[in-house]
């Protein structure tokens, strides 16, 4: 079974998707370190997001992985750990542009599609709904207010990268959010959208457990079942 959960920033959904999986033993992929993980590394080799001939070159043998160890989820690419880089306000910043590349989605996809030959999963990113898989047999698209959503990743980055966080405001935060917002929904590939079939959940005045509680009620065949 696959489970979908879409949505913008800061609505909880990388939490709830993997306390979702956790609870009921399924595997839980973040899409969208994915496309931070592409973003990486274009910067990291001073490849420019225009040059599509070697972004395709470097997509062709793209070597992303996930691995859990202790309850934490590591990302790598060609081995090297990228899981904290990837979410610095650099690659925050360039991430919307890259994932508005056709190029880089169909990559994506593919690979997306690949990991759920794995079995039961729980997905999470912008798009899983509507193009990843569109036959998912559950899909949740999370909401919550712009304000709600800024505060949630300001104080979120206070207790992560203190560090960073201390140059920036929560006005700041918000506004980078509703920047990325727009991007993701009005790119032409994929963009940012409720699926026709899919459960919306305003999570604005819900706690992660209230959300994951209200996902359970839908009806979701546990993985021991099948
Ligand atoms: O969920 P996130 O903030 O880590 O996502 C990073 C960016 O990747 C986000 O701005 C939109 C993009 N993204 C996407 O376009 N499609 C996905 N399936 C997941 C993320």
């Amino acid at each position: 079974m696959i489970i979908t959960i879409d949505g913008p920033a800061g609505t909880g959904k990388s939490s709830i998707a993997r306390l979702l999986a956790e609870n009921i033993g399924y595997t839980f992929f973040d899409t969208g370190a994915m496309y931070r993980a592409v973003t990486y590394v274009l910067l990291d080799r001073k490849i420019p997001f225009t040059d599509k001939g070697q972004i395709e070159e470097l997509l062709a043998y793209f070597d992303f992985r996930i691995e859990t160890s202790a309850g934490e989820y590591h990302y790598y690419v060609d081995n090297k750990d990228v899981s904290h880089p990837i979410r610095s306000p650099l690659i925050t910043k360039h991430v919307s542009e890259v994932a508005a590349l056709a190029v880089v989605r169909e990559k994506m996809v593919i690979l997306q599609r690949r990991f759920a030959e794995n079995g039961h999963s729980v997905f999470e990113g912008r798009d899983l709904g509507t193009v990843v898989f569109p036959n998912a047999e559950l899909k949740v698209y999370l909401t919550a207010s712009a304000e709600i959503r800024g505060e949630r990743r300001f104080r979120e980055l206070l207790f992560k990268r203190p560090s960073e966080a201390e140059n920036l405001t929560k006005e700041q935060v918000t506004q980078d959010i509703l920047r990325r917002d727009l991007q993701d929904s009005t790119r032409s590939e994929s963009p940012l959208k409720i699926a026709d079939d899919a459960k919306v959940i305003d999570t604005s005045f819900m706690t992660i457990e209230e959300v994951i509680g209200a996902i359970l009620a839908f009806g979701i065949r546990p993985h021991a079942a099948s």
